[in-house]
């Protein structure tokens, strides 16, 4: 059925086409410098025809020539493997998946603070292999003329949105009219995660670390006292948290490849909590010495041994989902051993083991054991410059240094999220390739 609805109405784009990288170009160069979407809407062209209220009359003339774009829009602060699987599975509803991220402003307006700067959420953002393109400084409300930039600047055919009713201001949906043209397609929400959830974790340890004293030293550094409390704050807290990880999840995320037959194995390790641009970078940077990046992930308790029982605040398999998202990522090791071994030099034919300047303080680390002991006796070892200083415990500061504020906020969220819980329904995802 979609396929046919992709054939019809895409030809007409065709002669509209050059204009694209055009325009594409100088939105993202205007976009960088800080100025907002509505900038853009002053800028249109009335040259341009409006085209797409009359695509039911011109039907099916040509074969369809060019890729199907669609575009999805997010504030991504904080992002987790939810909005990589929404993101996956927008863009298996097209070619091209074109992703609009939503300004600090606007989100201050609309939401409160974004934990994450606009520059920190596009470089999570683009760091995703599904998405091709990206818009920054969106708005956060798709309205009438926002939409007339997406379809006839940007060369949209279609607006994706979650299953969640998006409502404006007027109480009217914010996709009637995208609806109305047949330009609108949904995805299901299925993630088992909001960053609403994450806030939760962080905060919800922080009330248990409160009432038997210290605060937020407590949580960054605390050493974890007992199982039962060590076990809570793997299950983030009074949080709970709704992610299954199954098998099919992993491979959908997974490349499927191996290393090619002459590749150079990059491998870097670490705990990867609380996917940020930091990672991204030192991926990126990472991957660029070889032809594939194994990354070791590593476990749980390891990471709470290290840096205390508020650690990690994602869980294993949610970690692994962020770190295989990302587009400079061959494969993990979901659960790697601390030490770097001869042997899985070996076995994986490693060619270079590498870890960045910025780490996150693991001070409840006790035996001096050098983890890179092996490939540095075997010159395999190098350490590379981390393109930025964020860490995991620099994100959780932000949150905790403005508590008041994402407290009030989440307790609003957290009615909304509940609701939706008790009222989800089995819905059929769509698959992807
Ligand atoms: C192991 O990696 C090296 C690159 O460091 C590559 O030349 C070699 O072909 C690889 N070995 C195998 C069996 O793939
Ligand atoms: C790491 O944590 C320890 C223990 O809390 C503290 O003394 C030390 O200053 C911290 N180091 C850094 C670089 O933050
Ligand atoms: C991190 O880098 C930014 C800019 O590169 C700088 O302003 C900030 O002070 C640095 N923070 C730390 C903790 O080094």
């Amino acid at each position: 059925m979609g396929s046919f609805e992709f054939e019809s109405n895409s030809w007409i784009w065709d002669g509209v086409y050059s204009y694209q990288h055009l325009f594409g170009g100088i939105m993202l160069t205007v976009a960088v410098l800080g100025l907002s979407t509505s900038y853009f809407s002053g800028i249109w062209m009335p040259g341009l025809p409006w085209f797409w209220p009359d695509l039911g009359v011109l039907q099916k003339k040509r074969r369809r020539k060019r890729p199907i774009r669609v575009y999805m829009d997010g504030c991504f602060d904080l992002m987790h493997y939810g909005h990589a699987n929404a993101l996956r599975q927008a863009k298996a509803l097209g070619d091209v998946l074109v992703v609009g991220v939503v300004s600090d402003e606007e989100i201050i307006a609309n939401k409160g603070p974004p934990v994450l700067s606009m520059e920190e959420r596009l470089v999570l953002v683009k760091g995703l292999k599904w998405v091709d393109e990206v818009i920054a400084n969106a708005p956060y409300e798709i309205t009438e003329q926002f939409m007339d930039t997406l379809f006839n600047e940007h060369n949209i055919d279609y607006i994706i949105h979650g299953d969640d009713p998006c409502l404006l201001p007027d109480g009217s949906d914010a996709y009637a009219l995208a609806k109305k043209v047949g330009r609108y397609k949904q995805i299901k929400r299925t993630e088992g995660v909001s960053s609403t959830d994450i806030v939760g974790r962080i905060l919800s340890f922080m009330k248990d670390a409160e009432s038997s004293d210290s605060g937020v030293n407590r949580m960054l550094t605390e050493q974890p006292q007992n199982s039962k409390q060590a076990e809570k704050s793997l299950s983030g807290g009074s949080q709970m948290s709704h992610f299954l990880p199954t098998s099919r999840r992993i491979v959908q995320f997974s490349n499927g490849k191996g290393p090619g037959p002459n590749a150079r194995v990059v491998y870097i390790d670490g705990a990867f909590d609380l996917f940020h641009a930091g990672h991204v970078e030192i991926l990126k940077k990472a991957r660029q010495l070889g032809e594939f990046l194994l990354v070791g992930i590593h476990t749980d308790q390891t990471i709470s041994e290290h840096r205390g029982s508020g650690h990690p605040i994602m869980h294993l398999h949610e970690r692994s989902l962020s770190v295989l998202a990302c587009r400079y990522v061959d494969e993990v090791i979901i659960g790697a051993p601390w030490q770097v071994s001869k042997d899985m030099i070996t076995t994986f034919n490693i060619s270079l083991v590498v870890r960045g300047t910025i780490a996150e303080n693991n001070s409840l680390l006790k035996d001096d054991i050098d983890p890179y002991a092996a490939p540095k006796s075997m010159g395999v070892f190098q350490v590379l410059e981390s393109p930025k200083n964020i860490t995991t415990t620099s994100v959780a500061q932000r949150i905790i240094a403005n508590q008041a504020i994402y407290k009030k906020r989440n307790a609003k969220k957290a009615v909304s999220e509940k609701k939706y819980y008790e009222e989800k329904k089995f819905v059929h995802e769509t698959d992807g390739s």
